[in-house]
């Protein structure tokens, strides 16, 4: 039975920051910034969004009432949640209007949740071929105010519907996948923003991706004349470049040249958002399927979740995927955003909503929004 993913949709805040416009604020060489780190705009965020309120957005992207039926698995993969109890998936039900009879939960692995719930994914649909799953990653990627990683940052979410004859990626249950304990990035629970050993954190990154690749045509007898496009997770787009580089003269100088032209392609995305952390890598691939990619090309997905998992696995572009996809509305999106000014970005950075905040819709941008903190308890509402 082919499995896979059959929908894909998006969802990014309706705020920027240009990102030359940082470095001058920070007395940075804006090239360290556009070239040395590879980004142009970042995501930014209201007050009133989080992972439930950016997953409710992507998801409703991409949901019908007949997929809504269908669904027997809801799973959120963030690294951002707004509750250590209750699972952002369980805020989802009833903004979506979601059936009751569906087993939901979040994931935490760092940037990889998206992806374990993927492969969950995939596991339950073969024992339930009637059923359908839907993954979302969600998150705002924070490290703060004039840090390093700050030109890193982003916000968004990526859901996707898995299931059998998949129209837009068939996973083909090709997959290498590893795990250390390693300090590389970490946000303890007080902490709103990460904290990193970020040239550490790009070693591990490179080295995962070669102990994986590595693994992965020793398992399966392949060559990189099997795939097309390599798309990696993407915290920010130099760091994809920096584990592809490590193939330049290991292979064919053709295949390098196709691999670094597709992969520049599955970049525009996220040179415009910034970082999704587990959203990342399926930014990427929205990015390659909306830009570049060609009906049965074989493409090979490098996940990676500080702390850290790592996971290679491999997918084939069915034919017509491009009718399945809402290009139209996900580049509408892109470019009906509205720039902010880097001080009224670090303003409302420092807004955090405590409990009482009753939060004005005529104020609200987004379609689903926090409406209220009551006795600690967020509520969401979804705006008429
Ligand atoms: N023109 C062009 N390039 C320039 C330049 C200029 N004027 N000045 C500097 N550069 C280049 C540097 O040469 C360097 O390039 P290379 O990496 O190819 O050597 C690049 O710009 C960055 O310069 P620095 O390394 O000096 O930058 P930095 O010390 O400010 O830190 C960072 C960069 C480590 C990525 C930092 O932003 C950070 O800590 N980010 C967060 C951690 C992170 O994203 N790690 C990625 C892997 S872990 C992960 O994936 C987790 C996740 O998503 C959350």
């Amino acid at each position: 039975m082919d499995i896979g993913i059959d929908k894909i949709g998006v969802y990014v805040p309706k705020n920027y920051i240009d990102i030359v416009e940082l470095a001058k604020a920070r007395n940075v060489d804006p090239n360290k910034f556009t070239i040395g780190i590879g980004q142009d705009k970042q995501a930014v965020p209201q007050p009133y969004e989080d992972a439930v309120t950016m997953a409710a957005n992507s998801a409703d992207s991409i949901l019908t009432a007949e997929d809504k039926q269908a669904l027997g698995l809801l799973i959120v993969g963030t690294e951002s949640s707004i509750d250590e109890s209750k699972s952002s998936a369980a805020f989802l039900m009833d903004l979506l209007d979601l059936p009751e009879d569906i087993r939901s939960f979040e994931i935490k692995q760092a940037c990889y949740g998206a992806t374990a719930g993927l492969q969950t994914a995939v596991d339950f649909v073969s024992q339930n071929p009637d059923k359908k799953a839907l993954v979302i990653a969600s998150d705002i990627a924070r490290y703060g105010i004039k840090t390093p990683g700050e030109v890193t940052q982003g916000a968004g979410s990526v859901a996707m519907i898995v299931s059998q004859n998949p129209r837009v990626l068939k996973l083909t249950r090709k997959s290498v996948y590893m795990t250390r304990n390693v300090g590389d990035f970490w946000r303890p629970t007080f902490s709103k923003t990460a904290f990193a050993r970020g040239k550490f954190s790009n070693e591990v990154y490179v080295d995962f991706f070669n102990t994986l690749w590595k693994k992965y045509q020793e398992k399966y007898s392949a060559t990189i004349d099997d795939f097309s496009t390599l798309l990696f997770h993407i915290p920010y787009t130099k760091m994809g470049t920096k584990a592809l580089r490590t193939l330049e003269g290991k292979i064919p100088d053709t295949k390098y040249a196709e691999l670094t032209e597709h992969y520049q392609a599955s970049i525009k995305f996220s040179r415009e958002v910034g970082n999704l952390y587990t959203g990342s890598l399926y930014l990427g691939l929205l990015s390659y399927l909306t830009n570049a990619a060609q009906s049965n090309e074989e493409l090979l997905l490098f996940s990676y979740g500080s702390g850290a998992v790592g996971e290679l696995y491999s997918g084939e572009i069915q034919a017509g995927f491009d009718t399945i996809i809402d290009q139209n509305s996900i580049l509408k999106m892109l470019d009906n955003r509205q720039k902010m000014s880097i001080a009224d970005y670090e303003k409302m950075y420092q807004i955090e909503y405590q409990n009482g905040t009753i939060v004005d819709p005529q104020a609200v941008n987004s379609k689903f929004y926090l409406s209220e903190i009551k006795e600690n308890e967020r509520l969401y509402k979804k705006l008429k």
